[in-house]
């Protein structure tokens, strides 16, 4: 399976990832709805460059969210939805100890747990008969769209079903929508724009594709179609988190 791939098709700088899935770009157009657009003009046409808010703020889609910074837009995005709509925990940690944050979005949930708890038990129980959707982003930590547009997604599921659009409230009336938006942080964080990928097969690069034991994390997944041992997880503690809780969450 992971052939293709393998063959730097990122490898030539200035060239756009020609792997944004199929499925973000779905959510793109979602996010393009007439409202959203105008609404990103006027960001973009009130946003000046020196303006550097602490907080990823309602309206900012002119930059990166680095750091903690991808914390706290997933707190606004949750507190942007009503009490019981949102759960916000942590699957683990990235081999640099940065937090793999994942927002979950359904109705009913309840009151979040009173010891303010951020492990994976903070996601609550899960509710019978009600389908998961999990959407996992920026696992090569080069390629950063991914990232945003699930933040952006996340803010606009909670906004949108506290005023009561109608398809979204019927979709996280019937669905339980998980967001991960960062599966590779520490790549992010290595990741300079127009430096498309030079991190396999050596040592971390500082492309950021690669976790920080070089390792490629979408290649990195037991592969049903191989006939080889599975991939050793001791270096990839991103996958074995999230091979966990997909485990633990079925
Ligand atoms: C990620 O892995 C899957 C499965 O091997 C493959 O289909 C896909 O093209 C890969 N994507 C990238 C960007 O490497
Ligand atoms: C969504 O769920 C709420 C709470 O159970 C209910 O009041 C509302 O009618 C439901 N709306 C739709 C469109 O399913």
């Amino acid at each position: 399976m992971a052939s293709g791939w393998g063959a730097r098709a990122l490898g030539q700088p200035g060239r756009l990832p020609a792997a944004v899935p199929a499925v973000l770009l779905l959510l793109l157009l979602l996010l393009r709805s007439p409202a959203r657009a105008a609404h990103i003009k006027k960001a973009e046409a009130t946003t000046t460059t020196t303006s550097a808010a602490p907080e990823a703020g309602e309206g900012q889609f002119d930059r990166y969210y680095h750091e903690e910074e991808l914390g706290s837009a997933l707190r606004e995005a949750a507190a942007a939805g009503p009490p019981g709509l949102t759960r916000l925990f942590s699957i683990g940690n990235s081999v640099e100890g940065r937090p793999l944050w994942v927002l979950r979005l359904t109705a009913g949930l309840g009151p979040p747990l009173p010891d303010g708890d951020a492990g994976p038990d903070a996601a609550g129980p899960l509710l019978p008969g009600r389908p998961q959707v999990k959407l996992v982003g920026n696992m090569h930590g080069d390629e950063t769209v991914s990232r945003q547009v699930l933040v952006y997604l996340a803010r606009e599921l909670a906004a949108g079903y506290r005023r009561g659009d109608p398809r979204l409230v019927r979709l996280l009336n019937t669905t339980d929508v998980y967001v991960l938006p960062s599966l590779n942080p520490d790549g992010f964080e290595r990741a300079r724009e127009g430096d498309c990928g030079f991190g396999d097969g050596g040592p971390p690069g500082p492309g950021g594709r690669d976790n920080s034991r070089g390792r490629d994390l979408n290649r990195s997944f037991p592969d049903q179609f191989s006939s080889g041992e599975p991939p050793a997880l001791d270096d990839v503690p991103e996958v074995r988190a999230l091979i966990d809780w997909i485990r633990r969450n079925k």
